[in-house]
């Protein structure tokens, strides 16, 4: 019994010490994030699809979005508040665009309050990330 404890005791040395030496940013989003962000997206699902060539609902394909210019989808009908607003979709601009949408960019056309909590908008943002790469 005593020895079974030492070694979990090692090996939870050595998990503490991998946390520690690798960089929160270098490492994948775990399992439960990903099954929040999921959950999350089901609110986003009725009006977008994610996939490649997935077709436009109420609100635009998502597919390639991060890194691309707002209102970049050429068959989708944006409102000028998206379409004019000079920005790129970064992981720090849809969480803002998320936490509140008609704050960010005012007289946008989606219809959505926005998700208020933190944790969910982090966990949204690495599944969508995966989603739509
Ligand atoms: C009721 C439908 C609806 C819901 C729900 C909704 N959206 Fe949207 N979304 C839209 C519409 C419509 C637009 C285009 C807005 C405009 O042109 O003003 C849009 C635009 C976007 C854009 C910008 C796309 C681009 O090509 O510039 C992103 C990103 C986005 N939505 C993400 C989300 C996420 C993530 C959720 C869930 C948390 C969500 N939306 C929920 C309808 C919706």
């Amino acid at each position: 019994m005593k020895k079974l404890i030492s070694v979990s005791a090692a090996f939870a040395g050595l998990a503490l010490s991998m946390t520690v030496i690798t960089p929160a940013s270098a490492q994948a989003p775990d399992e439960a994030t990903m099954k929040l962000g999921q959950r999350v997206f089901l609110m986003c699902r009725s009006c977008h699809s994610t996939e490649k060539d997935g077709r436009h609902k109420v609100g635009p394909n998502l597919n390639g979005v991060f890194g691309a210019k707002a209102g970049s989808k050429a068959d989708f009908k944006y409102s000028d508040a998206v379409a004019k607003s000079g920005i790129t979709w970064s992981e720090a601009t849809i969480n803002e665009w998320l936490t509140k949408p008609k704050d960010f960019l005012p007289g946008n056309k989606m219809a959505f309050a926005g998700v208020p909590k933190e944790p969910d908008r982090k966990a949204l943002i690495a599944y969508l990330k995966d989603q739509t790469k």
